[in-house]
């Protein structure tokens, strides 16, 4: 629940908006960084989850690296001081503008995604007199028993290289002169919360670590993504993923030599909780199968449930600790001109009128980056507590 003091504040500022607790920030990031440092991993920021400034400052002074998927990400995580050998630079669709600016830059390196991205890596670095590090990402076909669309570790995915092409990688790689290879990369997907699946990920890594390093290769870096999932339904105060599970996992299926690092790509995990979505009912229509609450903010600020249907929990702000009851529900949706506009169905909430402050919780991750102008919306603003 927000403090009295976030509510008060809450009413004078515009709806729709973020709000981020940055104390629960600090708190989930010092979180991390403790589970890491006990087995010495290396945890890059997945920027994508959430690039607001004041959340990246953050998770930069908490001593992270940053994990990048486009140019103007690499920039940005420069520009607010990451150290650019704690950069890299991941994507299936590097364009050559990106990548020369990323050499130019001397990031740690890029993960690459296909035998071509290779050999456009290496003439580019040629051309710019560098030495460019890559990990290649292999696909490991191993399923993250997550939603369909946020999967990305099965062969029908388009990313990474897939096993049956390591030959070839490795062919590329030997005749490149200006090419580093660093390590081996995964990400099988994201909101992963049966850690069975980081298991499997484990015995893969380790029998295509196995498989590179018969040949001769080096791997400095065993990088196996992100993918942690969070709580959505929790009802705790300050929930916080438990990065110490996930870790032991690693340190227990991993094998490593002395010397290599362990990597991770860690972006919902670290911001999730720490963001709620706030918004105004702007109109209740009771109709008689169906109630719903009309909200000034729509899809276009919160597109998860549109795309995913992601469940977010949806409380009424203004009302607190008032009656639910199972005959009163309301279908919660926006203003957008879309039928999927709608952040749940049959919701039960106290009753609820014009006016009302409804908070969507666990927003802060693919939440404000993943905002539209579709409609020719406003551009959404945040607001945060804690410093
Ligand atoms: N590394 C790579 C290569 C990735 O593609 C991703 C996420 C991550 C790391 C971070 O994964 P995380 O720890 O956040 O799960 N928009 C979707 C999620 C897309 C995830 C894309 N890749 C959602 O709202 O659920």
């Amino acid at each position: 629940m927000f403090s009295s003091n976030t509510l008060s504040r809450f009413q004078s500022v515009e709806t729709p908006f973020y709000y981020y607790d940055l104390q629960l920030l600090q708190q989930t990031l010092t979180a991390c960084k403790a589970a890491a440092d006990k087995y010495d991993f290396h945890v890059h920021y997945a920027m994508k989850a959430n690039f607001n400034e004041k959340v990246i400052q953050k998770v930069q002074q908490t001593g992270f690296g940053a994990d990048c998927v486009s140019g103007n990400e690499v920039k940005k995580a420069i520009e607010i001081g990451f150290s650019p050998d704690k950069v890299v630079f991941a994507g299936v669709g590097k364009s050559d503008r990106e990548i020369v600016e990323a050499l130019e830059q001397n990031i740690f390196c890029f993960n690459v995604e296909s035998i071509q991205e290779l050999e456009v890596i290496n003439d580019l670095a040629a051309k710019c007199g560098k030495k460019a590090r890559v990990a290649i990402r292999i696909n490991p076909n191993v399923d993250a028993y997550t939603h369909a669309n946020i999967t990305t570790g099965l062969e029908e995915n388009k990313f990474g290289v897939n096993q049956w092409d390591l030959p070839a990688c490795a062919e590329v790689l030997k005749k490149s002169a200006n090419l580093d290879l660093t390590g081996i990369h995964f990400h099988i997907g994201s909101q992963i919360t049966n850690l069975n699946a980081f298991k499997s990920l484990c015995v893969k890594v380790n029998e295509i670590k196995a498989w590179f390093e018969e040949r001769g290769f080096v791997l400095h870096v065993l990088n196996v993504g992100g993918g942690l999932g969070v709580d959505y339904h929790t009802t705790e105060e300050t929930p916080i993923a438990d990065f110490e599970a996930y870790f032991q996992i690693f340190d227990e299926f991993l094998e490593r030599k002395s010397g290599q690092e362990i990597h991770f790509e860690l972006g919902r995990a670290l911001v999730a909780h720490s963001g709620s979505l706030i918004s105004r009912v702007l109109y209740v229509k009771n109709g008689i199968k169906k109630h719903f609450l009309v909200l000034d903010a729509g899809m276009t600020e919160l597109m998860r449930p549109a795309l995913y249907q992601a469940y977010h929990k949806i409380e009424n702000i203004s009302r607190p600790g008032a009656q639910t009851s199972e005959d009163l529900k309301y279908d919660i949706v926006g203003p957008i001109c879309e039928s999927t506009d709608c952040f749940g169905k049959e919701v039960e909430m106290p009753e609820s009128f014009r006016g009302d402050l409804i908070a969507i919780r666990t927003a802060g991750a693919y939440g404000e980056v993943m905002a539209s102008k579709y409609n020719l919306r406003e551009q959404i603003v945040s607001v945060y507590s804690g410093s």
